[in-house]
């Protein structure tokens, strides 16, 4: 059996200690001679899988007592209409979105659909450096029934690294590429939500963390499995739910408190950003990174080859050396090693010693 370093932006790496455990209870789960895949989602089997998941979400991301906690079929993109079909309301149609990148503007494409949407704020570029707009430069909507942003752009490796605080309006956030990172103070945000396939299992599945209020009726003509008023009532289970992507999910999130929890997996994905970025930096006659330092992503780091027709050759090689899925985002063309929870710090420090080597041997 062979394994490689997988940078892929996702679906990604996963835990090898999670894989394992998946494969040892393929068969068997605890016991019952079926796998949890086979059994009911009402059997009381899988509802113990979905409570300790819930349970162990709450307590790795310290969730207060008047959030629900979901888990909604489908990926994040579902959530780019589920947000303004449910926050928004038949006598108030506006929302406010700060557009950083490919994600958001998928957001606010789909959102238009719903609301009238006013996009607040855009990434800057500067002498051809990426930046985000600071909060005092948002022209926010005093009447906006929410404003919705993408703390991490996963295709331009741009980074919000601090919170937004606009008092009296809900703020929603994307963080598919960036939960579990790092801890979060989750009374900040009145909706969090993350596709499950970067840092919290495989695909299949949406984590949306919603505070109480903020579950209600929504417009008249949302389907029920888009309202979150129907998977708050029937505790994620209103159909049949992806079940094996919840018990990964599950593991994951076992895996992340067995960790140490998120100060941990913060220290650790903050050296391994680093080592990634001083790489880059100190060899800027050769690579380079489009974002200024002060926004650039921990989950996500994004880079080019100054001779741009090296690259194929520089992932060629990489792929060689088990260094894999370093192409950029097919829009954005470049590299970019995703480097969530999974990617073990030997395999950015591979990454970096190919990196210096690959620049040394073709300088
Ligand atoms: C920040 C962000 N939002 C939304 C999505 C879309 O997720 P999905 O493909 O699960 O719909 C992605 C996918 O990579 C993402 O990175």
């Amino acid at each position: 059996m062979k394994r490689v370093f997988n940078f892929s932006a996702g679906p990604a790496v996963m835990p090898e200690e999670v894989l394992r455990q998946a494969q040892e209870e393929m068969l068997d789960w605890h016991g019952i001679g079926m796998s949890i895949m086979e059994v009911s989602h009402r059997g009381p089997e899988f509802q113990s899988v979905l409570e300790q998941a819930e349970a162990d979400l709450r307590e790795v991301l310290k969730v207060p007592s008047n959030y629900h906690v979901l888990f909604v079929p489908g990926g994040a993109s579902t959530q780019f209409a589920m947000v303004p079909l449910n926050l928004l309301s038949e006598t108030n149609k506006e929302a406010d979105y700060i557009e950083t990148g490919l994600w958001s503007q998928k957001a606010v494409q789909e959102a238009k659909r719903y609301g009238v949407i006013n996009v607040a704020a855009q990434t800057k570029l500067h002498e051809g450096l990426y930046s985000l707009p600071l909060q005092h430069e948002w022209r926010l909507n005093p009447k906006a029934a929410y404003v919705h942003y993408t703390p991490n752009e996963t295709v331009g490796g741009i980074e919000f690294h601090w919170v937004p605080k606009i008092p009296g309006i809900p703020l929603v956030a994307d963080m598919t590429s960036s939960i579990m990172s790092k801890p979060i103070d989750v009374t900040q945000f009145g909706v969090i939500y993350a596709g499950s396939q970067k840092n919290v299992g495989q695909a299949g599945i949406t984590i949306v963390i919603i505070r109480d209020d903020l579950v209600r009726d929504p417009l008249w003509h949302t389907p029920m499995l888009y309202r979150y008023k129907t998977h708050a009532e029937h505790h994620s289970c209103y159909n049949t739910p992806p079940t094996y992507a919840i018990y990964m999910s599950g593991l994951v999130l076992a895996w992340i408190k067995q960790q140490g929890g998120l100060t941990v997996l913060e220290e650790r994905n903050k050296r391994k950003a680093k080592k990634l970025y001083d790489c880059i930096d100190e060899h800027g006659d050769f690579y380079f990174s489009n974002v200024v330092p002060e926004c650039r992503a921990m989950m996500n780091v994004v880079f080019w080859l100054r001779r741009e027709e090296l690259t194929k050759e520089f992932l060629t090689q990489a792929a060689q050396a088990g260094l894999m899925n370093l192409r950029g985002h097919r829009i954005a063309g470049g590299c970019r090693a995703s480097i969530y929870n999974a990617m073990p710090e030997a395999g950015v420090d591979r990454l970096v010693e190919f990196m210096e080597d690959f620049a040394k041997r073709c300088s």
